[in-house]
Parts: C-alpha cells; structure tokens; sequence
C-alpha cells in the first residue's frame, strides 16, 4: 500500500501539494469515487486512479529501446555532453531510467534504457553470457587471421584478456573493411581496442543486436518506443 499523492508525485502528476489541491477540487478518482484525500494508502497494483479525467498507466518500471545517435553520453547526468536521458520525454524521465551497459559517445544503435536495476544487472553480468553485436566499418582490410584472433581471446592495452569473440568479415578491401562482431563483455572502448591490439582503427561502430533483441531499424538515431510484453519477457528469460 502507498499514498496516493507519492503514487501520483512518481507518477509525474505533481508534487504532493499539487495533488492535495488536485484532490481537494475533486478530480481525483480512485475506483470511481473522488478522492478527497490525497494521503490515503492504495495498492497502485490494482486500483484503478484517474486525474482530470485520465486514467493513470500505473508501473514501476520503464524499459525502453533507444536507437542512441553520435554525440550523446550514455550517462544520466554530465556536465558538458547530451546525454541519453536528454533525449527523453519528460513523461519518461519521471522514473529516472538509466542506460543498460554503455555505447561510447560516437557508438550509434541498440541500447536500453530502464529504471529496473535487477533486469539490468542481469543483461550487464559477464557470466549471463548476453551477445552484443555490433556492426563496425575497419580502416584496414580484415582478414581470416584477425578472425581466428577474435576466437581465441585478445588481449588488449592494458593486459586484459578478451573472451573469445566472433568475428564476421562482410567486405575486406584495401580501403577498409566492414566486419560483424560479437562479444558478450562490455569493457571500456572493447571493440575498439581488440582491433587496436591487430593494428587496425574501427571507423564507425554500431549496436545491431543485443541478445535475442535486433535494432529496430524503423526507429530513426535518437528515437525510441517502450518495449513489448513479449520483448520484456523475452530479456527477463535469459
Ligand atoms: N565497444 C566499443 O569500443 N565501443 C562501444 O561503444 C561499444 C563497444
């Protein structure tokens, strides 16, 4: 049971005071019957609240799938970046989400964004084994012994071991190649440091797929939608 003016203050319905007053004019209804009292104690679970005539979408957590553009921090706060959270409605930012893992700032595509700390240390733990793909653009031609590289384990500037990778070569010319990499780990800059430790500069860098999950390409960069039931159910399974 919680008060009805925290439920609604969380909510992004006004601080306590507004919604006493809210409450005092009568346009606050709690299973049909105005609400007279903004300190009563209700199960936000299955009480049905309106205000001003809305009916509350009551949940205590947010998940959403951000297609995160160049430029923009993955962080909840910073003192001279955008950060992703900036990108959000102020109707999303009530519940204080935070990104799942981080995409460095020129990194574009795939990442959540959630105030569900649980889900996300799962999604984030090395040992779950989660698949990040990323599609990235190579300086240098990529060749079957970068890929046997991959498999068994770079290791990177600062002595760090990698665990194998999979790495797919799409094109390889002297220009540069355009490859698909998967790793499970979410070291600072990993994919561009496990190309450094062969010489080579990633160019461009994008989140394809995390997990079971694909990037939906209908989200234009910087645009995002809540996930689905079954996308939710699909991320809390693994
Ligand atoms: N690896 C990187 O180097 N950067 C990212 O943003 C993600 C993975």
């Amino acid at each position: 049971m919680e008060r009805l003016d925290k439920i609604l203050g969380n909510m992004g319905y006004g601080s306590r005071k507004e919604v006493k007053a809210s409450c005092k004019k009568g346009l606050v209804i709690v299973d049909g019957e105005v609400a007279k009292d903004s300190s009563m104690k209700i199960d936000p679970e299955t009480a049905v609240i309106e205000i001003n005539g809305e009916v509350v979408n009551y949940r205590k957590f947010i998940y959403l799938l951000l297609n995160k553009p160049a430029g923009v921090v993955s962080a909840t706060f910073d003192n001279y970046d955008e950060t992703v959270i900036d990108l959000l409605d102020p109707e999303y930012q009530v519940f204080e989400p935070f990104p799942v893992g981080r995409l460095d700032k020129d990194t574009v595509g795939f990442l959540l964004l959630t105030n569900d700390g649980e889900l996300n240390h799962k999604l984030i733990a090395p040992k779950n084994h989660v698949d990040k793909v990323y599609y990235a653009e190579i300086n240098k031609p990529v060749d079957e012994s970068d890929v046997k590289a991959f498999r068994s384990g770079i290791t990177i500037d600062d002595g760090y071991k990698c665990m194998p990778g999979d790495l797919e070569v799409i094109s390889a010319t002297e220009d540069g190649s355009e490859v698909l990499v998967t790793i499970q780990e979410g070291k600072f800059h990993q994919v561009k440091r496990m190309f450094e430790a062969l010489d080579k500069s990633v160019v461009y860098l994008k989140r394809v797929k995390f997990g079971p999950m694909e990037l939906d390409e209908s989200l234009e960069e910087g645009e995002y939608r809540e996930l689905t039931e079954a996308e939710l159910e699909m991320l809390k399974s693994l």
